[in-house]
């Protein structure tokens, strides 16, 4: 089995309200991740990456509502990233539920760079804007 993914003092964007969210999704994601593993129904798997995702949308309009409230100027580039992030995740449910394709390693490593990418890099951007205004 792959190491679970964890969340540490690298993926803090030092803003406790999004990092709680963070936490939740990266615990989701190794729930999935376990499930594809050990071989979980189809059913299960696909309960699981709905509620990550649903968990990602919610988590995302908690973000935009932040930037809204503190006049972030980078909202529109960053609210598009998260469309497209939605967007990318939503092909790949699109693909498991259509073609009755099973959710593969591949998928996960996808998913886990689909998470951590973002934190990353555009959430770093936006917690250190947050951390100067709040
Ligand atoms: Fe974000």
């Amino acid at each position: 089995m792959v190491k679970d993914l964890v969340w540490d003092r690298v993926l803090s964007v030092q803003v406790e309200e999004i990092d709680e969210d963070h936490r939740r999704l990266v615990g989701l994601f190794n729930i999935l991740k376990h499930a594809v593993e050990e071989g979980d129904t189809a059913d299960y798997i696909a309960a699981v990456l709905e509620e990550l995702i649903s968990c990602t949308v919610w988590h995302f309009r908690h973000e935009e509502r932040l930037m809204l409230k503190f006049g972030f100027q980078g909202l529109p580039e960053h609210r598009q990233e998260h469309q497209e992030l939605i967007e990318s995740v939503r092909t790949l449910q699109q693909k498991f539920l259509q073609h009755d394709k099973p959710v593969s390693g591949e998928d996960i490593d996808f998913l886990e760079h689909w998470l951590t990418g973002h934190i990353l890099t555009a959430d770093m951007e936006l917690g250190a804007y947050l951390c100067m205004v709040m």
